[in-house]
């Protein structure tokens, strides 16, 4: 029977089993995982009351009134000031304009490309506050009427340059204002272009196609 302290504390270590490496590390996991959650619980207490305490808050909340020019009609809707174009044309106008496509919703695709005062914008990486007093033309607003496709428009359907359709409308745009600007203008220009403009599907070939093709039509129009 060990008498002193130290004695006791011997006899308690040699009646210990060694620590085996997977109780070992089983015990550090949840060391860890305490460790990690207490800074964790911490900081969403924190958070929790930083959105309580707001008073003093930079961010504008609420809503505004804009009104934008959408395809020559005036568009005026409440919207967050933090509200994209994008979002704007998509989820704030009744009836919405649905051409522009949300598929990367940052500035990485071009499905959503639209003409702001004659120069194309990602509409996802332009506020709607900064589109106020601008000409915005989407794809719903390229035909003469209703009757009649653009001739980029019509140039797509008929080289079949579209498989999902959802990079079309901001291609039709890209290829549409440039050859406004350049109706000469060469397959390599017409891909320069574009360059801000994905096909996931890989269309590229029949919509390089159908750009030149419109090209031709849109010259033969100015000369006829
Ligand atoms: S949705 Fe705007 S660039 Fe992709
Ligand atoms: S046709 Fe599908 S992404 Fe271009």
């Amino acid at each position: 029977m060990p008498e002193t302290e130290e004695e006791r504390e011997e006899e308690t270590q040699r009646e210990t089993p060694p620590l085996s490496r997977r109780q070992f590390l089983r015990g550090a996991g949840a060391v860890g995982v305490a460790t990690a959650l207490a800074p964790g619980l911490m900081e969403r207490g924190e958070a929790a009351d930083a959105v309580r305490d707001d008073s003093h808050s930079p961010v504008q909340r609420g809503t505004i009134r804009l009104t934008l020019l959408v395809n020559g009609r005036k568009r005026t809707a409440l919207m967050e000031p933090r509200t994209t174009l994008l979002n704007a044309l998509r989820n704030h106008l009744e009836p919405p304009i649905t051409g522009p496509k949300i598929v990367c919703d940052r500035g990485a695709c071009g499905a959503c490309t639209v003409e702001m005062d004659g120069k194309t914008v990602y509409s996802c990486m332009t506020l709607a506050a900064d589109a106020v007093g601008k000409k915005i033309t989407t794809i719903e607003g390229v035909s003469p009427d209703e009757a009649h496709l653009h001739p980029v428009q019509a140039a797509f359907v008929e080289h079949d340059a579209l498989m999902c359709g959802f990079c079309t409308p901001g291609f039709v745009m890209s290829v549409r204002n440039y050859l406004d600007k350049n109706p000469r203008a060469t397959r390599a220009e017409v891909q320069h272009a574009c360059a801000g403009n994905v096909c996931r599907c890989g269309t590229y070939p029949k919509i390089f196609e159908a750009a030149l093709a419109a090209a031709q039509k849109m010259r033969a129009g100015k000369e006829a």
